[in-house]
């Protein structure tokens, strides 16, 4: 059986159906599991990552851990499943990390908070394998409101280039990384082509087949847009600097590894955008 933590967000959940399409029994973490809205079949327990001892009866019993934690918590939560696993006799943690954990020159909170989950896996003795993501080509959907209510999308960083990655893509390589790849690898993934908002805008205008405006903001006015929509001012810091880095070369740079482990091509941001035009009204 493998426990999937973050089983209710967007990678865990594509994770808990890929492993469901491969019979593989699935138990999954949810804070509340009255809302999870799971599959049949999954095995949902009620846990905060924060609490050791709802971790540790999370991890009871289980061969393999899909890893998803967030935020500023992300090196405790790490830890405190990673110890878990490690008394339980866990044979293996898939941690999903990010792109820029690789990036040595990063010192802003994101790939920080990583690096730190990161080594916390590696130090609990238990076999590893980090799965490091470019960004995910579902952050579009933060544009969908504009794109319904005024055929707009307002972005900074009109010139930053990220080779964007189909969520998908992830959760099929997170299944392998669970079931059968080496572990003491990281794997470091991005979609086929690096690529602008203004280009990706493009695209999601083609797909919808009427024009969209793409206006540049400044980072200031992302930033209080990133607020407004819940999120804490120290998060939306966190989440700016992280965007800033799409200026830089190593986010444009196209890895080969979703087509060396699945056996498949990554998927583009048109046939992402086509799967999800609904979003987009
Ligand atoms: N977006 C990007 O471009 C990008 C790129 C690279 C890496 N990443 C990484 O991807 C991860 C986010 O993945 P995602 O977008 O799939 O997440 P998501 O959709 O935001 O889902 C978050 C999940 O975490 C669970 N959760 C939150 N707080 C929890 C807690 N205290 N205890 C237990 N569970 C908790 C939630 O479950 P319940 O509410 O059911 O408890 C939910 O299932 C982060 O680590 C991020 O750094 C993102």
């Amino acid at each position: 059986m493998i426990l999937v933590t973050g089983a209710t967000g967007e990678i865990g959940r594509a994770v808990v159906d890929s492993l469901l399409a491969q019979d593989i029994p699935v138990r999954a973490t949810s804070r509340d599991p009255s809302r999870a809205r799971l599959p049949d079949g999954v095995d949902v327990v009620r846990a905060d990552l924060g609490d050791a001892a709802a971790v540790a009866a999370a991890v009871s019993g289980v061969d393999g851990v899909f890893l998803l934690t967030g935020g500023p918590e992300i090196p405790l939560h790490d830890k405190t499943v990673a110890t878990a696993a490690a008394s339980a006799g866990v044979r293996r943690i898939v941690k999903l990390s990010s792109g820029r954990a690789g990036d040595d020159t990063a010192t802003d909170p994101i790939p920080r908070w990583h690096r730190a989950g990161e080594r916390a896996v590696r130090e609990s003795g238990v076999p590893w394998i980090m799965v490091r993501p470019m960004g995910f080509m579902s952050n579009a959907l933060m544009w969908a409101g504009s794109i319904r209510a005024q055929d707009a999308v307002f972005a900074p960083y009109a010139d930053g280039r990220v080779a964007v990655i189909d969520p998908l893509d992830i959760a099929a390589v997170a299944a392998v990384a669970l079931t059968s790849a080496a572990t003491g690898q990281v794997l470091t993934l991005s979609g086929p082509q690096a690529l602008s908002p203004g280009e990706q805008v493009e695209t999601l205008a083609s797909v919808l087949g009427r024009p969209l405006r793409f206006v540049e903001v400044t980072p200031a006015a992302a930033r209080d847009a990133i607020i407004s929509h819940g999120v804490s001012p120290s998060m939306a810091d966190a989440i700016m600097a992280l965007r800033a880095t799409a200026l830089e070369e190593f986010t444009s740079v196209v890895h080969p590894t979703v087509g060396r482990v699945t056996g498949r091509p990554a998927g583009t941001f048109h046939a992402w955008a086509i799967r999800n035009l609904a979003a987009f009204g």
